[in-house]
């Protein structure tokens, strides 16, 4: 019997503890915890998952603001931005989105950010801290679907877990973070061979792929928890996953496309921002009553 992850669900309740979580911060500071989000140009994909960090932030009482800047601003200009806000004790935390124009070189300007406000978890400090488990701040996709896996009271340990895609935001922190919870993980990418039997062999597969004809459903071992980061633009305009989920009949648990990564992945990026500000406000004991340990 195959069970659908609700990412819609998860993501709302995580928001509704955030949204008390940031009363009390308010309470506390005078001030609601704020996070800047840098848009460079007016990249289609860009405006939409900004606006929607935007009214997902703003809904429970964070204070978003989007820095919109011209398409061919200089990398010089766009860092002293950063230096500013990263000196700024009134922003908590800022993000720059993702892809660039060509100009600008994206590995620098996201390590322009101190570690301690990037909330996207993406500088080298970050990201390299997931080795020794060290960093407070995890990327948001990978911090996600470790909640989806949660949701379902699966325990990880022991798993075969194959995460498809290699990138730094998902395939690269998401495969150190299951291996610390234990599962024998694979790291599958473009130029690995005998994917279909990588796929039969797992107990959990991570699809980051990005190409809706990749995958076939009845790959999938019985009972295996199926979790799908693409977004596919068809040419109709429907959007889809990797994975047709509705054709898992054998698996135990998939998540849906839309509604299942996605919402997950912007509600982290809040309570990135939360953790950021109780870090750097000496509010600690308020998260971990709200959140128990930091994940
Ligand atoms: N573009 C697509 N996904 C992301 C993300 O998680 N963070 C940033 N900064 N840009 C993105």
């Amino acid at each position: 019997m195959m069970h659908i992850i609700n990412g819609k669900e998860v993501a709302q309740s995580t928001l509704l503890k955030l949204e008390t979580m940031i009363r009390c911060i308010e309470a506390s500071l005078y001030r609601a915890p704020k996070l800047h989000v840098y848009r460079v140009g007016e990249h289609p994909a860009s405006m939409i998952y900004t606006q929607n960090k935007l009214n997902t932030g703003r809904k429970i009482g964070m204070d978003v603001e989007i820095i919109a800047l011209p398409e061919e601003i200089t990398e010089d200009a766009l860092m002293h931005l950063i230096k500013k806000d990263n000196n700024d004790p009134k922003v908590d935390g800022l993000i720059v989105q993702l892809p660039l124009p060509d100009q600008l070189d994206a590995y620098r300007i996201t390590n322009a950010i101190v570690s301690h406000k990037d909330v996207d978890g993406l500088t080298d400090g970050n990201l390299g801290g997931l080795v020794s488990q060290s960093s407070l701040l995890k990327p948001c996709t990978p911090l996600g679907i470790l909640e989806l896996l949660k949701s379902i009271h699966c325990p990880l340990r022991g798993l075969d877990a194959l995460v498809i895609g290699k990138s730094c935001i998902v395939g690269k922190p998401l495969a150190l973070s299951l291996m610390s919870c234990g599962c024998t993980v694979t790291v599958a990418h473009k130029a690995t061979k005998q994917l279909k039997e990588k796929v039969q062999a797992s107990d959990l597969v991570v699809s980051a792929i990005g190409n809706p004809n990749v995958i076939q459903p009845q790959w999938f071992k019985k009972h295996a928890i199926v979790i799908d980061v693409g977004i596919n633009r068809l040419d109709h305009g429907a959007i889809v996953g990797d994975v047709d989920y509705q054709q898992c009949k054998q698996a135990g648990f998939v998540t849906p496309v839309p509604g299942g990564v996605g919402p997950m992945t912007v509600a982290m990026l809040i309570k990135n921002t939360v953790l950021a500000c109780c870090h750097q406000h000496d509010l600690m004991d308020l998260y971990y009553e709200h959140f128990g340990e930091a994940l």
